[in-house]
């Protein structure tokens, strides 16, 4: 046995392990090698002596490795890394031997300049830290799969599993060991290997759910004492992240179930759900950013649909914190990869939310996820499962997150992540129709079911300011945008400008300033007027609005020309219910208003909410006052326009022009 696998008193220290755990106080236990004394058996805890056979050195464990092998190797922060490197140190080596994992953590020896030093290939089906070194070196290859389909995959030998090395917690009464932080994969590799060996650590947590294996499914148990694999996201690295994170939060609704994922924007979205409630967790992984969430109460999953008010996951990475939190604890419930990320379990989860980081996405929707530079990063893990699964979900929200730009060494702007076409080198990750939401810190575009035009100019709305004009320019190159479109404001869309109204029957509204993709529900809302509403708006009678005309409501250019919408319903399909808007004339620095609202929502008081709401706009840009032309038989307009709009006096001028009025409102 060598003296870095098992120091020594390691033994013992399981002994106490066991001790701590089950109350008893074992004799030390014994060594199978060199050091072991002469009645090994009698010494061992009573549980374990039926697998005393079992017990044995990492290298002997690992000697059991075949020429020709497949090994897998356990997940992330449960990767066996004492049988990894007795594996690596084999004296005269095996040849032949692949190891086949998803995600690890110093599976792959590397030297100190970074080179990994691997004597194995590996195949794995993700890149992270640990294994870019090794897949840039041509020694690692990745494999573009769903985990979620791998060990389907592993059942049926196409993916071969000889040799299954993994770690476990102490056993319990009943010969039970549970894998603890990394369930995953792990039980489809067991089920195939033909030898299983595992690093039995007394520090592995015992997570519910389907996370144990008997004792008689693993052939050597190796004895280790370290502490579990810490993981801790770094601090959020920009206000464009932190930004986002606020858009995704503020999306998320009460009663939501959420995949976390490893994405540092999920991660921080969650620190600002404080005033949500009964937010459930539906997630292949889950990390330290849940505890603060419990300990306030809100992660109640008192709205799932299945296994209400427990946490499911498949894996755990995170700190300590996390794990003594998992230890014993039946608020968890572990289960295989598969079973987690089954399309239809999460379609059937209450408002399933799913965030995917993406690298890049073309203007038509298409997203790149696993590559950056050229070079694959990072993997598909569950994505499209759970992108999909919360597609399906009643209330779901299915979310793709990405920084607008891309930032050079000294942190300036490079380029846009919103391209007019992918780069070659970026594969398409996650497909233009399954695409709904894509966030950037200037916003959220919403593109499901909608047409190439809707989501060119929704997903330009969203780019950096500064390559606006140039992705409009290449989007008409492209012909994804007529001739005669044009996208007025080149600024970021001012996203902080949006706020929520409470009308006098207590109907909530979003007002937010126009974008151009608000001409369908622009058209919408004008074919719900009256022809008296139409009259009284645009003094004569108009049956539809041209492109050009539906243009000119929405698409402004925010600085002499304004326009704010009432928005009713879900972000995804919300209802235009009221529009205004405000042409500054240069000559008198004086602004010309109009308004539509919806026949429904008239006379709650939305029509004074966005007179006010225009007001305060226009004042902080220093128009002088309001103007308005209204039909002399228009009550409403004329009380609302001579109302006033914003604190302090107001001076109203009225003179009727025959069958008008025109209306100067001074603030
Ligand atoms: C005119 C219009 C914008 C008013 O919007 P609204 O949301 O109904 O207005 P509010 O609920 O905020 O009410 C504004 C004022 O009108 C009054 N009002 C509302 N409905 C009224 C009605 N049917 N008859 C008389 N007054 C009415 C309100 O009491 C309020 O006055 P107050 O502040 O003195 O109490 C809306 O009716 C509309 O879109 N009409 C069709 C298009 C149009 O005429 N646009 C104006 C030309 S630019």
């Amino acid at each position: 046995m060598s003296a870095e696998a098992n120091p020594p008193g390691l033994f013992a220290r399981l002994a106490s392990g066991w001790r701590d755990r089950l109350g008893s106080t074992p004799p030390p236990p014994s060594l199978p090698d060199a050091a072991t004394p002469a009645d090994p058996v009698a010494h061992l805890h009573p549980l374990l002596r039926p697998h005393a056979a079992k017990l044995c050195s990492a290298a002997a464990a690992v000697a059991q490795v075949r020429h020709g092998d497949h090994v897998f190797v356990g997940t992330a922060c449960a990767t066996p890394r004492t049988l990894v490197a007795a594996l690596e140190a084999v004296e005269f080596g095996v040849s032949d031997v692949e190891l086949v994992h998803f995600l690890t953590d110093n599976a792959v020896p590397k030297d100190a300049a970074g080179q990994a030093t691997t004597r194995f290939r590996h195949r794995s089906f993700f890149v992270g830290a640990d294994i870019r070194a090794a897949v840039s070196q041509g020694l690692a290859d990745y494999v573009p799969l769903s985990i979620a389909r791998v060990p389907e995959l592993i059942a049926l030998g196409r993916i071969a599993v000889d040799v299954a090395l993994v770690q476990v917690s102490l056993p319990d009464a009943f010969g039970y060991v549970s894998l603890g932080v990394s369930v995953d994969i792990a039980p489809a590799a067991v089920a195939r290997a033909r030898v299983v060996i595992a690093e039995i650590n007394p520090q592995m947590p015992r997570s519910g759910g389907d996370s144990v294996l008997h004792l008689d499914q693993i052939h050597h148990l190796v004895p280790v004492d370290g502490p579990v694999i810490e993981y801790r996201h770094p601090a959020v690295a920009s206000a464009a992240m932190e930004q986002i994170a606020r858009y995704v939060s503020g999306i998320i609704e009460d009663g939501s179930t959420l995949q976390i994922g490893l994405g540092r924007i999920t991660n921080e979205a969650l620190k600002y759900l404080a005033d949500r409630r009964d937010i459930g967790i539906h997630s292949d992984v889950i990390t330290d950013a849940i505890i603060p969430l419990l300990e306030r109460g809100i992660l109640t999953g008192a709205r799932k649909t299945q296994h209400r008010h427990r946490i499911v996951t498949s894996f755990a990475m995170g700190t300590r914190a996390l794990y003594d939190l998992i230890d014993h604890n039946p608020l968890f419930v572990f289960q295989p990869i598969d079973v987690v990320c089954n399309p239809a379990t999460i379609a059937a989860q209450h408002k399933m939310v799913s965030v995917t980081q993406a690298f890049a996405v073309d203007l038509t929707g298409q997203v790149c996820a696993d590559q950056f530079n050229g070079e694959f990063y990072g993997g598909l893990a569950a994505q499209g499962e759970f992108l999909r699964g919360a597609s399906r979900s009643a209330g779901g929200k299915p979310i793709i997150c990405l920084a607008s730009a891309e930032d050079g060494p000294n942190g300036e702007i490079v380029a846009s992540r919103i391209r007019a076409v992918l780069k070659p080198g970026e594969g398409v990750t996650v497909a233009r129709t399954d695409v709904h939401y894509v966030i950037t810190e200037f916003g959220i575009a919403y593109l499901f079911g909608k047409s190439v035009r809707e989501r060119a100019l929704a997903l330009i709305e969203v780019a950096h300011p500064r390559f606006r004009a140039e992705l409009f320019a290449q989007a008409q190159a492209l012909g994804y945008i007529g001739a005669e479109q044009t996208l007025k404001n080149m600024r970021a869309y001012p996203v902080e400008e949006e706020l929520t109204a409470t009308l006098k029957d207590g109907r909530s509204v979003l007002l937010r300033p126009s974008a151009s993709g608000d001409a369908q529900g622009i058209r919408d809302l004008f074919h719900g007027l009256s022809d008296r509403d139409v009259y009284t708006r645009f003094f004569r009678k108009v049956c539809g609005l041209s492109d050009r005309d539906v243009q000119r409501l929405c698409n402004m250019n925010f600085e002499n020309e304004v326009a704010f919408v009432a928005c009713f319903g879900p972000r995804e399909n919300p209802q235009i219910v009221a529009q205004s808007c405000y042409f500054v004339d240069p000559s008198s620095n004086l602004a010309e208003t109009a308004f539509m609202v919806h026949p429904a929502w008239q006379g709650s008081g939305l029509g004074a909410t966005l007179q006010r709401r225009m007001a305060a706009h226009a004042q902080a840009r220093g128009v002088r006052g309001f103007v308005a032309e209204i039909m002399a038989s228009n009550e409403s307009m004329i009380r609302l326009a001579r109302a006033g709009a914003v604190t302090g006096p107001n001076q109203v001028t009225v003179e009727s022009n025959g069958g008008t009025v025109r209306i100067t409102l001074l603030f």
